[in-house]
């Protein structure tokens, strides 16, 4: 969480750093700042948004003049989202600003030893103790500012990604890095840095990466990088596959819309190379090399947060359904505090749309320690979990800018199948005409997921009827059931309606209660093996009452008998059916929070990359 970004070179800073900071925005938006040198250094910050510090500084009709300066979008943790708290900090002595991304663990024993050096704290953070250790260092030890950011980074636990203005060095900013991502973009006698290269690409497409415990000094001349131990580093150049318009709402009006419809498109992206029905080949490029392993495991262990999570869980059906490969999905969180077991022959699968999760890159490292092979599942190319895995496979949707995941989740399913289908041809675990089936059917997604958007008027029409209800259930089974979980969360983040996923068949064992005339049941039945028995479940929810939506199968008569409304969508193999059934919920959940007056790509207090635990 939060977004920071920074600017050295011969232009103004501060609109360089206002327009990173809305790309940013999705890491956090409790409060905004920038600091700027010009002869001066001048920190200007306020609670709310971007928009609010724009407007901060243009009622107070403050010039912020500057080639040198940090901006900060932040997501509170420590200390409540206020002015004071707000991003860039200053040191004591007001000579030095810092910008941070991460939480440093021990800033209370560092904050006490420097009070009793007498400094004085003006903010709760702990971004504050961190920049007042280092000019404390810098005093003490009369070392230059690049030597003390090296020295306090020893002392320091947690995870950060900082920069560091100075205004005795009008030409130099420090960077450092760990745990939390940071790129510097390399432009001609002009440098950016940022927490992801969205900031940046409109002005140049070189960038590095910085790793883990590695600081830069960044000057108009050029960088140097070294480690916290100070081994002098010669850090790669990479150019940038991103496309500025990505990054744009296009025409819609929100970022969320534009994602949702760019799904057949990006589920078209996640398959592009690696199936031709045709031919009978799928083959996942990026895990190449481990398809043995794979295909040999005893046990798949997929790991992630959130709607990632819920993908691994359609995964767990894939794996077990088509490969035959036992598979255990855990919440990244709860996995890397509960000491697990990893046997010889576990394979790990992490699944992260922003690949910074710090949950699942900290359950990543621990599986690494305890030897274990780990794929990736990532969207966001060159991020950490990315770098952390030993292969992994990109999913390709594009940059994902609404903190509601949408074609993020419809891509991971894809390539997840696309793992289990290969998998499940060198195992022989599935039929050859199965196996073409679903290839076939595969690649007729995008054009289904094309119909399915074309009932968004319905949708729309069901959205205006139950948009004032307190309480949602969404029911599935099989391969449908984490698509109820997941369809619940999007109507959780983003319009505040309490909303439930649960199992259909467990409905009976507790939700039921819940049901009476008020209750809208968002039931996913298709036409599946399971058909029968979901019918019977929306008999039950009838009986109390309750009313339903349902997502059935075109061309469906019998659930319509007893729903109060149907989605339809378009026949498909059971195993895809998670895609197509998660976009009309998808729809339904955007419109109800549009119609409710909420903010539907920046949800309160959510935050769509999560560097924190
Ligand atoms: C946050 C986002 C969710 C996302 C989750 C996991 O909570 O708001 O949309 O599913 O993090 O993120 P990841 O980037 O690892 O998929």
């Amino acid at each position: 969480m939060c977004g920071i970004v920074a600017y050295i070179g011969e232009k103004e800073a501060y609109p360089i750093l206002i327009k990173g900071l809305k790309r940013l925005e999705y890491r956090g938006y409790d409060s905004a700042g920038v600091a700027l040198l010009n002869g001066e250094l001048k920190v200007y910050k306020c609670k709310g948004k971007v928009a609010d510090l724009e407007n901060y500084i243009q009622k107070n009709a403050i010039q912020p003049d500057g080639k040198v300066g940090i901006g900060h979008t932040r997501w509170a943790t420590h200390g409540e989202p206020n002015d004071k708290n707000a991003h860039p900090h200053y040191s004591e002595n007001e000579r030095l600003a810092i910008i941070h991304n991460g939480i440093i663990e021990n800033y209370s024993p560092l904050k006490e030893e420097l009070q009793k050096r007498g400094h004085k704290f003006r903010s709760d953070t702990d971004t504050e103790v961190l920049i007042h250790l280092i000019e404390d260092i810098q005093k003490n030890e009369n070392v230059d500012t690049a030597t003390a950011v090296r020295i306090a980074l020893n002392q320091v636990i947690g995870a950060y990604a900082i920069v560091i203005i100075n205004k005795d060095n009008i030409n130099q900013l420090i960077a450092a890095k760990k745990g939390s991502p940071l790129v510097i973009g390399m432009g001609k006698g002009e440098y950016f840095v940022a927490s992801d290269a969205t900031p940046i690409v409109e002005y140049t497409r070189n960038v590095i990466y910085l790793e883990d415990e590695e600081i830069a000094v960044i000057e108009r001349s050029g960088v140097q990088v070294k480690t916290i131990k100070n081994q002098v580093k010669t850090p790669y150049v990479q150019e940038l596959e991103l496309q500025l318009e990505m990054l744009e709402k296009g025409g819609y009006d929100h970022f969320m819309l534009k994602e949702i419809y760019e799904q057949p498109r990006s589920i078209k992206d996640s398959m592009r190379g690696r199936i031709d029905s045709n031919k009978g080949i799928v083959a996942v490029g990026g895990i190449k090399d481990y398809e043995k392993k794979l295909m040999e495991a005893n046990r798949i262990i997929i790991l992630g947060c959130g709607t990632s999570w819920h993908a691994g869980l359609v995964g767990e059906y894939l794996f077990e359904d088509l490969a035959r490969i036992p598979v255990e999905v855990e919440y990244a969180s709860e996995f890397r505090y509960r000491n697990p077991i990893i046997n010889e022959g576990d394979v790990i699968l992490a699944i992260s749309q922003s690949g910074e999760t710090a949950d699942t890159l900290a359950a990543i490292e621990l599986a690494k320690a305890k030897g274990a092979t780990i794929l990736g599942i990532c969207n966001v190319v060159g991020s950490s979990i990315a770098r952390a895995t030993h292969a992994g496979s990109y999913t390709h949707a594009g940059p994902e800018i609404g903190v509601a995941s949408t074609k993020a989740f419809t891509a991971q399913v894809t390539v997840l199948t696309l793992m289990a289908l290969s998998i499940a041809r060198m195992k022989q675990t599935l039929s050859e005409s199965t196996f073409r089936q679903i290839m076939v059917e595969l690649e007729a997604l995008p054009e289904k997921v094309e119909r399915v958007l074309k009932t968004n008027a319905k949708i729309k029409y069901i959205a205006d009827l139950f948009k004032d209800a307190t309480n949602f259930l969404y029911l599935g089974r099989g391969y449908c059931f984490p698509v109820a979980l997941e369809g619940a969360l999007k109507l959780k983040e983003i319009s505040y309606i309490h909303a439930e996923g649960y199992p259909a068949a467990e409905m009976k064992h507790g939700p039921i209660a819940l049901i009476d005339e008020e209750m809208p049941v968002v039931v996913i039945a298709t036409k599946n093996s399971i058909y029968e028995k979901v019918l019977s479940n929306i008999q039950e929810v009838k009986a109390r009452r309750g009313k339903i939506i349902a997502i059935v199968t075109e061309g469906d008569t019998l659930v319509s008998k007893t729903a109060d409304y149907t989605i339809e969508i378009p026949d498909v193999h059971d195993c895809l059916t998670p895609i197509l059934a998660a976009v009309p919920l998808q729809l339904l959940s955007y419109h109800i929070a549009v119609m409710r007056g909420c903010n539907v790509d920046q949800p309160r207090n959510l935050a769509k990359s999560v560097t924190v635990e």
